[in-house]
């Protein structure tokens, strides 16, 4: 939700504020509702803060005006409200009541009203509806007891201390006046990585914030706390015992990959990078006999061969490619394959068993609500395989296994390229499982492989021949009040996945059905003009399907509707019903949703351009939803 970023560094100079600045802005996609920072250098009495209710810009035209101290130490944070409304007041950080210390906060601090009303009692005055004020004044006075009990300032300590006291999600920064030469954190349930440099160190919610200045990067675990000054890092547990064996690695991509490179929005980068993600996703994952290889995942052979049911759990687009999994993986392996939204699955008692393989899905890696799915699975006995699209997030690190997908970082919060991606990696488990037990013959399995390898082309073939026809829908149908997306078989979470889309960054009411649901309720939805989107299947082989969803065009044109078509090149049987068609290369059906999301991502991002909305940030909407 919020973003994070923390830097010390060896000399006085402007760095500080400059990373923070630069984190923050690589962050902004995680939550835009204010943004601030803290400076701390050896001179101050106080911590230097600066916060601004809004975009990020707000905050650095305010600092233009009024330039900030130098620093050594600083902190940035960049809000997706959660816990008091967006304002400059609620913004992060907020400081202690002496003002000598200051933390930024992710997460909810569930008994941040009970610690308040202690607080209270004992004289402290809070000017915010924010939780982490009343985490900011409890470490201000802990601090102050530390250096009764010991003499001297301890903020690492301090933190730990705090951090055993609280309920709840949090990552938290903090620095001190008194000792500006470090920057400590704590995290429990929210994500922290750290950033290793060279007389310099960072801290950040995810490796964007400090990708511009070091590629080397160290994991946090669950209820460890760090502090780093600009040579060492220190990672404790709350109690104060060192941990040793943190995870090191190095960031796969370049900062530039976390710009706009031209582009209008990150969100048009993002869908033109569908074919990268695709083809990176499925790079190395076969031998030279052509079989799927898949060593990073680290589950025995044996274990695969045993697993006698999959259970995906993911939120939003990552559910959507969840399904199209299941029409895959249940059609070449033969077993039962359930999608369950991550929210829904910990509440109703699933059944797990030690060969039930769940899979985690999650671009971010950090959605709490796939993360609390996957420890209850867990807990269960089961095995839990994540596919993710980032590195040193949580979500793979408690997980058994992870299968990467290799999209590169995607800033949109609009999910496009990581949604190919994650149905790459899905399809490259489903024939692995197909492989070990002997469900498929080789060449069969080979076969499916050489199409899957052809599939970014023809996403580019999409992209090349239909954005101008999508962009002549989307003006013809800017101003629609709803839009009903419809699909069968994969066409069907593709449908979802449409509406969704154009929903979250267009702001219409948009519905995705099972076309075959439309005679049993939606129907009646359909009036004159209304848009309707209908994904249809191929005609080869798959003539049932074809047909029946064709006859779902023919009774929503019936009722007036204004129909949009996706179906595959030369198929005659749409132009006599369809207001406009977008055409899909031939490809086998069950791989075809990689190429037909790919005019409805183009869609909604057309659709809320034309209406001037902002496509990377929409309203109300964080990239990664690290509350549940
Ligand atoms: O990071 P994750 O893949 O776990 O996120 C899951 C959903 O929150 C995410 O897909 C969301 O629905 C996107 N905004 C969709 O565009």
């Amino acid at each position: 939700m919020c973003g994070i970023v923390g830097y010390i560094g060896e000399s006085t100079c402007g760095k500080p504020l400059e990373v923070c600045l630069q984190g923050l802005q690589r962050l902004e996609y995680r939550g835009y509702d204010s943004a601030g920072v803290a400076l701390v250098n050896n001179q101050m009495t106080q911590v230097a803060v600066r916060k601004k209710a809004g975009r990020l810009s707000n905050l650095i035209d305010d600092i233009q005006r009024e330039s900030l101290p130098e620093a050594i130490g600083a902190i940035g944070h960049t809000r997706w409200a959660t816990n008091g409304a967006p304002s400059d007041v609620n913004a992060h950080p907020h400081t202690s009541s002496d003002g000598q210390i200051a933390i930024i906060h992710n997460g909810i601090i569930e008994n941040a009203n009970t610690l308040k009303i202690a607080l209270q009692s004992e004289g402290y005055v809070f000017s915010s509806g924010t939780d982490t004020e009343v985490a900011a004044k409890l470490l201000g006075k802990i601090a102050q007891l530390v250096i009764e009990e010991t003499g001297k300032p301890d903020l690492f300590e301090a933190l730990r201390r705090m951090a055993r006291m609280l309920t709840g999600a949090f990552t938290i920064l903090a620095v001190d006046v008194r000792q500006p030469n470090i920057v400590v954190g704590a995290r429990h349930d929210s994500p922290l990585v750290v950033g290793l440099g060279q007389g310099e160190n960072f801290l950040g919610s995810d490796v964007a914030a400090f990708v511009a200045y070091t590629k080397e990067a160290m994991e946090l675990g669950q209820d460890e706390a760090v502090c780093i000054d600009a040579h060492n890092v220190t990672v404790t547990d709350f109690y104060g015992n060192e941990v040793h064996d943190s995870h090191r690695f190095i960031i796969d991509w370049d900062a530039t990959a976390a710009e706009k490179g031209g582009w209008d929005s990150f969100m048009n980068k993002e869908i033109h990078e569908d074919p990268a993600a695709v083809r990176e996703t499925l790079l190395g994952r076969f031998n030279t006999k052509g079989d799927i290889v898949l060593d990073e995942v680290h589950i025995d052979e044996e274990d695969f061969r045993s697993i006698d049911k999959i259970i995906v759990v993911a939120c939003g687009t990552a559910s959507y490619a969840g399904l199209v999994a299941k029409y895959a993986i249940e059609h070449w392996v033969r077993i039962p394959v359930e999608i369950e939204l991550a929210h829904e699955f910990r509440y109703r008692d699933p059944i797990l068993t030690s060969r039930t393989l769940v899979v985690a899905i999650s671009q971010s890696g950090e959605t709490m609500d796939t993360l609390m799915a996957l420890r209850h699975a867990r807990e269960q006995g089961s095995k839990v395989l994540a596919i993710c699209n980032t590195q040193g997030s949580t979500i793979p690190r408690e997980s058994d296994a992870v299968l990467y997908t290799h999209a590169g970082p995607e800033i949109a919060v609009a999910s496009t390229k990581a949604f190919v991606a994650q149905i790459t990696a899905t399809y490259l488990i489903g024939l692995y499982l197909a492989q070990v037990k002997g469900t498929m013959f080789r060449d069969e399995i080979h076969q499916i492989i050489e199409q899957l390898n052809a599939m970014p082309d023809k996403i580019q073939h999409v992209l090349d021949t239909q954005s101008e026809v999508v962009l002549e829908a989307a003006k013809a149908m800017k101003d629609a009040h709803s839009f009903l997306f419809l699909g069968r078989h994969v066409g069907y979470p593709v449908a979802l996945e449409g509406a969704l889309k154009l929903k979250e960054i267009a702001y219409t009411f948009t519905e995705g059905f099972a076309a075959g649901e439309l005679k049993h309720g939606p129907i009646a939805l359909v009036d004159a003009g209304e848009p309707v989107v209908i994904i249809v299947p191929s005609a080869r082989g798959r003539n049932t399907l074809h047909n029946k969803v064709i006859s779902a065009i023919e009774e929503v044109k019936a009722r007036g509707a204004y129909t949009i078509v996706i179906a595959e090149e030369n198929d005659p049987d749409v132009n006599k019903y369809a207001d406009v068609i977008f055409w899909r290369p031939s490809c086998p059906t069950l791989l075809s949703p990689l190429v037909d999301v790919v005019p409805l991502q183009l869609f909604a991002m057309d659709i809320a351009t034309l209406k001037g909305f902002d496509i990377d940030k929409p309203r109300n909407l964080a990239k990664s939803v690290t509350v549940e």
